[in-house]
């Protein structure tokens, strides 16, 4: 079936310049005392009063950040800029929680000089500015500041997936404790076949850690445990086993971290149902979009990165286009997706 949904491509995007660390000390705070962000009607974001000095002109993300691509049928808004700021302006206009579900796959804050195994060769790992480390603290103040905004931001029977690495999982879990969520489970998404150790030092790393979280311990959580089960034929346990994203969900370009879309539809199929709405606040290529997309999941996203903006964009186009997908959503023009 062809793609007849309203969909707009609301601006250029605009090419920056490698933006400037989102979490360096002073740039995580963009509401300042002079000005506010407020989410309008059709979902582009304004600012009431002086723009602040700490805002960025001419280089880096937009700011406040850009509404690029909505598709009203499907109800999928993705966004450019600083998800910080767009939790801010979301928070703004619904102080009781908006989103059933949030998946964030944050920086790991490992890119730093290491060296790791690419295709047989030795390579540094180096991934992106975003994903340098400024230190324990600073990190740790970063994670505090985005989870902040995104206990904000979920409905008060909402949770929360957060993926990582150990350079910065058990930074986000003890800010998970410090703000009062409820930890559900951490899960070990195992890889099948992951790089060899080169220095043949260290264990081959093989899993990363996702966390599932509730708002906080009065959340009564969705878990839709029949559709697990059926996966496995038995109660689902926490390790996954599941493979890389395979070649069809790079056709569009490869993110250095990009997540395979089963993982991401594992978790939006046990915490949500048709209709909810997903947030992704570090998109990066746009996987969640895309499984939120094959599942009837609405969906906001935002991303840095002007270029990983593009191949979302071009991901959930193709997603949206892919046939046998019946989709049933409907949304009002100008209607922030999951209002009424
Ligand atoms: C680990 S990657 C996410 C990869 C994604 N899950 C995928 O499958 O493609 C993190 C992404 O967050 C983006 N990012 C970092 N800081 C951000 C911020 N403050 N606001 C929005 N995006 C941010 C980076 O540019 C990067 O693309």
């Amino acid at each position: 079936m062809p793609n007849t949904a309203k969909r707009s491509q609301h601006r250029a995007l605009r090419q920056s310049q490698p933006p400037p660390p989102p979490h360096e000390k002073g740039q995580h705070t963009h509401t300042a005392a002079t000005s506010a962000l407020v989410l309008l009607e059709d979902g582009e974001i304004g600012t009431i009063g002086e723009a602040s000095a700490g805002e960025q002109i001419g280089s880096g993300p937009p700011s406040p950040p850009q509404l690029v691509d909505r598709d009203d049928a499907r109800s999928l808004w993705l966004y450019h800029g600083n998800c910080l700021e767009l939790l801010d302006a979301i928070a703004a206009k619904y102080p009781q929680g908006r989103f059933d579900c949030i998946f964030a796959d944050p920086p790991y804050f490992l890119s730093n000089g290491g060296i790791t195994c690419h295709a047989g060769r030795m390579v540094k790992v180096d991934k992106g500015d975003w994903d340098k480390s400024r230190g324990p603290e600073l990190n740790h103040e970063f994670n505090l500041e985005w989870l902040r905004r995104c206990q904000r931001a979920l409905k008060p029977n909402g949770t929360i997936w957060i993926s990582g690495t150990h350079h910065a999982i058990f930074s986000v879990g003890y800010a998970l404790q410090q703000l009062g969520y409820k930890i559900l489970n951490d899960i070990a998404w195992e890889k099948p076949n992951p790089p060899p150790n080169l220095s043949c030092r260290y264990f081959t790393h093989s899993t990363e850690t996702i966390l599932w979280a509730a708002r906080n311990e009065n959340s009564k959580h969705l878990f839709n445990y029949q559709a697990m089960k059926r996966v496995t034929g038995k109660q689902m346990k926490t390790v996954w086993n599941i493979g890389p994203p395979g070649n069809g969900e790079k056709c569009f370009g490869k993110h250095p971290t990009q997540k395979p879309v089963a993982l991401v539809e594992r978790c939006l199929l046990a915490s949500t149902n048709e209709g909810d709405l997903v947030l992704d606040p570090f998109l990066g290529g746009g996987t969640t979009a895309v499984a939120s997309v094959r599942l009837k999941r609405k969906c906001i996203g935002i991303e840095l990165d002007a270029k990983n903006v593009e191949m979302a964009v071009k991901r959930v186009e193709s997603a949206a286009n892919e046939p046998n997908e019946l989709f049933s959503l409907s949304g009002r023009k100008g209607e922030f997706p999951g209002e009424g």
